[in-house]
């Protein structure tokens, strides 16, 4: 227990986060970087990036009332005390998106009807899935649901969309370089965390497992709409260069192949992550 407590503790998330890679950043990038003209002079790459940042500031936002409910939830001080963390990244998190929101063009005043008329309705089921065992003190669904599913989403959706915009939009993929990091730290958490208390109450795995392979359908369906867009989203603007992850270029990928990369990466990684806290990983249906 003194290794959890010192490795989740808040003064570990100081040395790393807010005096680590967060040291002379604003809002997640560097003080004078902006979205390149390319971008900003395009209309249609314009509003694809509104949207995409739409479905990143909902994301953040489910993320941020999980894990600020799951402080409450949480049996020991440890997990208080990371969640308490994880908390404040989540909240920086729908910061800086918003912020990234503004720096394209939606004004200050627009900001929630946009990100309402805008964000995915399978998002927002997947969300209600989570929070629906947060509201309920389900610490231990309600960390799977969130440290390891939607982050664990959230983490490789970050990573592709990072290697589409290394090349022409710096300040995006810088903005994301912070998010993945704080991403790996809250997933490491997750598994460290559960998989004890998943072994102390075999009777919960029926439940987690439901509750994953009901998130996994709507982060599917969610995909396919997003796919279905022109342009699609993770790639803005259109990449050039080397834009490689997980072996496929990115920028001659077409929308179906970029979905299907990115459906099976994050379904992958949920099965290993699932495996290591002892829990079987269940196929969701493929939305129609
Ligand atoms: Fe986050
Ligand atoms: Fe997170």
């Amino acid at each position: 227990m003194a290794d959890f407590l010192s490795q989740y503790s808040i003064q570990r998330w100081l040395e790393m986060c807010p005096q680590g890679y967060l040291e002379d950043t604003v809002y997640g990038h560097d003080p004078d970087a902006s979205e390149p003209d390319e971008l900003m002079g395009d209309e249609d790459l314009r509003a694809a990036s509104i949207a995409l940042t739409v479905q990143l500031i909902a994301g953040e936002r489910c993320a941020l009332a999980a894990s600020s409910g799951l402080v409450n939830a949480a049996p020991d001080d440890a997990s208080k005390m990371f969640l308490a963390t994880q908390t404040l990244d989540e909240a920086r998190h729908v910061e800086i998106f918003t912020r990234r929101l503004m720096d394209l063009g939606v004004k200050k005043e627009d900001v929630n009807s946009t990100v309402a008329d805008l964000t995915n309705p399978n998002l927002v089921k997947f969300a209600e899935v989570l929070l629906g065992k947060v509201e309920a003190g389900d610490f231990i669904a309600g960390v799977v649901g969130q440290n390891i599913v939607l982050e664990g989403m959230a983490f490789s959706v970050f990573e592709m969309m990072e290697a589409g915009s290394r090349q022409l939009n710096p300040k995006f993929a810088h903005t994301l370089t912070g998010t993945i990091a704080d991403e790996r730290r809250h997933v490491g958490f997750g598994e460290n965390r559960i998989g004890s208390l998943i072994r102390e109450h075999p009777e919960k795995k029926d439940e987690i497992e439901k509750m994953q392979e009901e998130m996994a359908f709507y982060m599917l369906a969610a995909f396919a709409d997003s796919f279905s867009q022109s342009p699609p989203p993770p790639v803005e603007p259109a990449a050039a260069g080397d834009t490689e992850w997980h072996g496929v270029q990115l920028s001659t990928a077409t929308p179906e192949e970029m979905e299907a990369l990115l459906a099976d990466t994050v379904l992958g990684e949920f099965k290993t992550r699932l495996g290591r806290i002892g829990l079987n990983y269940r196929q969701p249906k493929v939305p129609a």
